[in-house]
C-alpha cells in the first residue's frame, strides 16, 4: 500500500442528522433499524435468512441458508428456487400493473412511460424472441446498448429464460467488446444502430460489426435495435432488426425456475493486472441486497420517483436502474443522454419535469455541475426531492456541501454508498433516517455486513483515523461468486492476503472517533476516473501495442472535476521528442487507447523518457511517478534506482 493511501490529513466536523422534514415520511424508525442490527449481531445467517423470506418470492423455498463448505465459494440460500424477472415484474402486477416502471427521457427529450403491466409483456415477447434466436438456460448474451428502456427489457428478458447476460458499456471500444464476447463465449449480440449522446450518435452497431470482424466465432446472431435511425449495414444471417424479431411472438413467457446460485449475470470490471475481470454474481444472493439496501438506504415507498443516473453498463445500473427498484415496485427515470446537453440544468430540469423524489449520481458529476453555477439548479423546482445519494468515489466535503444545500435545500439527507461491482450491493452506507451524516464518509456498515479496518496481519485498526484494508469479515448474500472462468484468479486477488478469511476490497480506509468509515484510495493499481475503475496496466498494454511505444508507465493524478486523470510516461522506440512532449504523437497515441479501450482510458498526459524509473531489481517505481506527476518535490531516496539520471527527463525539466 503506498504512503499517501495510509495517510489521512481530511479533519471533518460537521454533522447532519435527519431533517423533521425527512422523518416526517421515512420509513424506517430508529427502534426498527436498532432491531435490523441486533439480529444480524445475533446470528447472520438467520438474519438474512428472514429478510430473503420476506423479501423474495420464491418458487422453491430454501432450506439451507448458506453452505460454506467450499469457502471462498459462498453458496446462498443453495436449495432455493426463483426467477429475478418473476419478482420484478410479475409480482408487481396484481397491484401495480398500472403504475408507471420506467420513464425513459431521449437525448432530445422525448419522453416515454411504460407500465409495469407494458413492461412486464414487452419483457416477455423479447424473452420469446431470445428463443427463437436459440438461446436458452446457461447461454451468455453480450448486450451493447445505449442507456434506453430496451436495454432493461433486454437484461429482464435474459433472467427471465435464465440467460446469462453481459452488459458492455457503450463507450467501450471494438477491441474491448470483442475480449469480452470471447471471454463469456456469448452467443448473441443485442444492440442498436446506434445512441445519442449530447446531440452526437455513438455508433454501436458499427462498432459490433468491427469487433465481429476480430474473430467472436462463438457468435450465431445480433439484435438491433433501430434508436437513431441513421444508416448502418446489416449482414444477412446473421443481424436481426429488434422490431423483426418480435413480430409474432407470443407475450406468454413462463419464467425458467433457477437455483439461487445459478449466475445472473457477469460484469467486467478492471483489476491489477492487464485483463478485465467476469464479476460473476448470483441469482438469489443478489436480488436480495438489491431489495434490502433500496428499502435501508434509499427509503423505497410506493410514491417515490426515483432516478440513479447511472448506465446499465455499470454496476450500479444493474442493481440500481435494472434490477433493485423493480424488484420494489419503484418507479424509475431512465436518461439517455448526459447532464450538460442542451445545457448543464438538464438534470435539475428532468428533476423537476418528472418529479424525482430520490436522486443518486456520482461525486464526478456532481462537481462538473458545481462549476456551471447555481443558476442552473436554482432555475428549477427541486421541491419533490427528499434523499440524494452518491456513489463511485469518494466525495469531497465542497461537493458534499453544495449537494445538500443547492440541491437538497438543506432537508434531503445524503446517502454515500460504498460499495462495488464485486458487493453487488451498498454495503457501508447511512440509513438516511437515523445516521447523523457527515460530509466525505459512508459512515457505517449496513446491518449483517462485518466490514473493518485490518492492518497487514489482518488485525482490527483500533486507532481513531489510523488507514488500514477494508476488509468483510463475514460473507453477505450479494457477493461475487467468482471471475467468470478463472477460480484460482478469484481466490487470489480478494482472499489469499488473510489466508481465505477476509474478503479483501482493495480499498484502504480508516475509522474515526464514531467509528465512522472513511474511504482514502485504492491500494492496488486501479485508477478511479469519473467514478469508473481503469486498470493502470491494462492502459498500459494497450500503448505498450502500439508500434511505436517500447513501454509505457500509468499513473493517476488527482483532478478536481474527475478526481483522478491518466497521467502516461512513455518510451519510444524511435528517439525521444525534443523536451518530452510531442503534441501531435499524444494525440495519435490518445486515440489509439480509445480504440482498445474507450474513450474513458485516453491518458490525459503523456510524457516521453528514454526509460521509466526502475528499481535494481527491474520493478517501476510507481509511488515515484505519481509525485512527479503531481508536480511535486522529491522526497523520497532515490538513491535505489538504477537509472537516477532519467529523473530530470521524467519531471519534464529536460
Ligand atoms: C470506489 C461502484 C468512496 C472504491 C459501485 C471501490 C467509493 C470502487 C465509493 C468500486 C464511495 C465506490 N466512497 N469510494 N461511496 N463507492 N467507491 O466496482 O474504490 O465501479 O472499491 O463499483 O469505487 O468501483 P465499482
Amino acid at each position: 500500500m503506498s504512503e499517501d493511501n495510509i495517510q489521512s490529513t481530511l479533519h471533518e466536523t460537521r454533522h447532519f442528522p435527519p431533517s423533521a422534514e425527512f422523518l416526517k415520511t421515512s420509513l424506517l424508525s430508529a427502534d426498527k433499524v436498532t432491531d435490523l442490527y441486533a439480529s444480524a449481531e445475533r446470528d447472520n445467517e438467520d438474519f438474512w435468512a428472514d429478510q430473503a423470506r420476506i423479501e423474495i418470492d420464491w418458487h422453491t423455498p430454501f432450506t439451507t441458508t448458506l453452505d460454506s463448505s467450499n469457502a471462498p465459494f459462498y453458496h446462498w440460500f443453495p436449495d432455493g428456487k426463483l426467477n429475478v424477472s418473476y419478482n420484478c415484474l410479475d409480482r408487481q402486477l396484481e397491484k401495480n400493473a398500472d403504475k408507471v416502471a420506467i420513464i425513459f427521457e431521449g437525448d432530445a427529450g422525448d419522453v416515454q412511460q411504460i407500465t409495469y403491466r407494458e413492461l412486464h409483456t414487452r419483457v416477455c415477447v423479447f424473452a420469446n424472441a431470445l428463443k427463437a434466436q436459440n438461446i436458452s438456460k446457461g447461454d451468455r448474451v453480450i448486450i451493447y446498448m445505449p442507456m434506453i428502456a430496451e436495454a432493461v427489457i433486454a437484461m429482464q428478458a435474459c433472467v427471465r429464460i435464465g440467460a446469462i447476460h453481459s452488459v458492455v458499456f457503450g463507450g467501450f471500444s471494438a477491441s474491448s467488446l470483442k475480449d469480452r464476447i470471447e471471454d463469456t463465449q456469448a452467443k448473441i449480440v443485442i444492440t442498436a444502430d446506434g445512441g445519442n449522446r449530447g446531440g452526437r450518435v455513438i455508433e454501436l452497431k458499427a462498432t459490433t460489426d468491427s469487433a465481429l470482424e476480430q474473430g467472436c466465432d462463438s457468435i450465431e446472431s445480433v439484435i438491433v435495435f433501430k434508436r437513431t435511425g441513421h444508416d448502418i449495414a446489416m449482414q444477412s444471417g446473421r443481424d436481426i432488426w429488434w422490431s423483426d424479431a418480435i413480430s409474432d411472438q407470443s407475450s406468454v413467457c413462463e419464467p425458467e425456475w433457477m437455483n439461487a446460485t445459478d449466475p445472473l449475470f457477469l460484469l467486467y470490471t478492471s483489476g491489477s493486472t492487464g485483463k478485465p475481470k467476469g464479476i460473476q454474481h448470483s441469482t438469489g444472493g443478489y436480488l436480495l441486497n438489491a431489495i434490502t439496501t433500496m428499502r435501508w438506504v434509499f427509503d423505497i415507498q410506493d410514491s417515490d420517483v426515483f432516478w440513479c443516473t447511472a448506465d446499465v453498463g455499470w454496476i450500479t445500473g444493474h442493481t440500481y436502474v435494472a434490477y433493485g427498484p423493480l424488484a420494489t415496485g419503484a418507479t424509475i427515470v431512465i436518461f439517455e443522454g448526459v447532464p450538460t446537453y442542451p445545457d448543464a440544468g438538464r438534470f435539475w430540469a428532468m428533476c423537476e419535469r418528472h418529479g424525482v423524489t430520490i436522486f443518486y449520481t456520482a461525486p464526478t458529476a456532481i462537481r462538473a455541475l458545481i462549476k456551471q453555477g447555481d443558476d442552473f439548479p436554482n432555475n428549477h423546482d427541486l421541491s419533490k426531492l427528499r434523499l440524494l445519494g452518491t456513489v463511485g468515489e469518494p466525495i469531497n466535503p465542497e461537493a458534499w456541501m453544495w449537494y445538500h444545500k443547492v440541491i437538497g435545500k438543506e432537508h434531503c439527507p445524503i446517502v454515500d454508498t460504498w460499495w462495488q461491482t464485486e458487493t453487488g450491493a451498498h454495503m457501508i452506507a447511512p440509513i438516511p433516517s437515523v445516521t447523523t451524516t457527515t460530509p466525505g464518509s459512508c459512515t457505517r456498515a449496513l446491518p449483517g455486513i462485518d466490514a473493518a479496518v485490518v492492518n497487514e496481519q489482518g488485525e482490527e485498526i483500533t486507532h481513531a483515523n489510523e488507514g488500514g484494508y477494508l476488509v468483510m469479515r463475514q460473507p453477505w448474500p450479494s457477493m461475487i461468486q467468482t471471475i467468470w472462468g478463472d477460480d484460482q484468479r478469484y481466490q487470489d486477488t480478494y482472499w489469499s492476503m488473510f489466508d481465505g478469511k477476509y474478503y479483501l476490497a482493495g480499498d484502504s480506509a480508516r475509522r474515526d472517533e464514531e467509528g465512522f468509515f472513511w474511504i482514502m484510495g485504492r491500494i492496488d493499481d486501479v485508477l478511479n476516473v469519473s467514478g469508473h475503475r481503469l486498470g493502470t496496466m491494462e492502459i498500459e498494454s494497450a500503448l505498450a501495442a502500439n508500434p511505436l511505444v517500447a513501454e509505457a508507465a500509468v499513473v493517476g493524478k488527482p483532478h478536481d472535476i474527475k478526481g483522478e486523470s491518466i497521467f502516461a510516461y512513455v518510451v519510444l522506440k524511435g528517439d525521444r521528442p525534443e523536451n518530452g512532449i510531442d503534441d501531435e504523437l499524444t494525440q495519435i497515441l490518445r486515440a489509439w487507447v480509445g480504440e482498445q479501450i474507450g474513450a474513458i482510458a485516453k491518458p490525459d498526459e503523456i510524457r516521453y523518457a528514454d526509460n521509466l524509473p526502475k528499481t535494481r531489481s527491474g520493478k517501476i517505481m510507481r509511488r515515484l511517478l505519481r509525485t512527479i506527476a503531481k508536480g511535486e518535490e522529491i522526497t523520497s531516496d532515490t538513491s535505489t534506482l538504477e537509472n537516477e539520471s532519467i529523473l530530470p527527463q521524467l519531471q519534464g525539466k529536460a
